[in-house]
């Protein structure tokens, strides 16, 4: 198995250097089987992101990390979905074989656009990333970073009750206004920044539960437990089809700066 070397992924709290791959390759097929038994849970998160992505027809846009590629469905059509995902376990949309999360698999200005999805809090150190992006990223063209902010109530949840339950750990290294500087250096005007609320929804409490247990790989409490602390830390609201989950990302746009004269 291919270690990815130079992706200074965040070490999970309780993660011994030795097991590391291991580790890392735990989450993967978990989270590709709640995604995959509830496909439409986290469809206002893709929107909400793709909105600040100024997309037309045509556009190639990037995804990275791209998961299972589970944002691609939402693309308006017309544009080609191109996705990067270092860890195979995810699955379907995987690039198919463990690779290095960087370089980018793409050339110099060869996306118009690049959509990062919760995966930037596994990185301790973002620059190379956010370096990588401007050089992909046509000039004009459009990076729309969604993560969790570390101020948030999701961040206390992930780091809380998640760390405690499942089966690596969990510290993230979140975004904040620190972000938007590092984002200036490498590379990126920033156009807007806002913690954007919605929801992750499910039929009833019971789907809710058992998503939740399944995507965080929860191993240490039940399902039930998991919809219960979900209500009452995060919050879930009544919707016309069911019951909708409070969550919240932290996205930022940002278009690449132009090189001074
Ligand atoms: C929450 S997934 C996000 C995937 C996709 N963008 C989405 O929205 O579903 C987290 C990403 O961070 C990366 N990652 C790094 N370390 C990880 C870890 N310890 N556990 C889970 N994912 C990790 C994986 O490559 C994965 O794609």
């Amino acid at each position: 198995m291919a270690k990815p070397k130079n992706t200074q992924l965040a070490m999970d709290a309780g993660a011994a250097p030795a097991n590391y791959e291991e580790l890392f390759q735990l989450r993967g097929a978990p989270y590709d089987g709640a995604m995959t038994r509830f496909p439409e849970a986290r469809r206002e998160e893709f929107l909400n992101t793709i909105a600040r992505a100024g997309l037309v027809p045509g556009a190639l846009v990037a995804d990275v990390p791209a998961g299972g590629g589970y944002l691609a469905k939402y693309l308006p059509q017309g544009c080609t979905w191109l996705g990067h995902e270092p860890c195979a376990s995810f699955g379907h949309g995987a690039t198919g074989q463990d690779v290095d999360l960087l370089p980018l698999p793409w050339a110099d200005a060869g996306v118009d656009a690049a959509l990062s999805i919760a995966g930037v809090h596994h990185l301790d150190d973002k620059m190379p990333l956010f370096t990588e992006l401007a050089r992909v990223v046509r000039p004009g063209g459009r990076l729309v970073l969604a993560d969790v902010h570390e101020a948030s109530a999701v961040s206390r949840f992930l780091d809380g009750w998640v760390d405690r339950h499942n089966s690596t750990g969990h510290v993230g290294s979140y975004l904040g206004d620190h972000t938007l500087d590092e984002l200036r250096r490498g590379g990126w005007e920033i156009l807007s920044a806002e913690r954007v609320p919605f929801h992750w929804r499910f039929a009833n409490l019971d789907d809710l539960g058992e998503f939740a247990h399944r995507l965080f790989d929860l191993r240490t409490s039940t399902p039930e437990e998991t919809a219960r602390t979900v209500a009452a830390e995060l919050g879930v609201d009544p919707q016309p089809d069911g019951v909708g989950m409070r969550w919240e990302l932290f996205m930022v746009a940002a278009t690449p700066m132009e090189p001074r004269r």
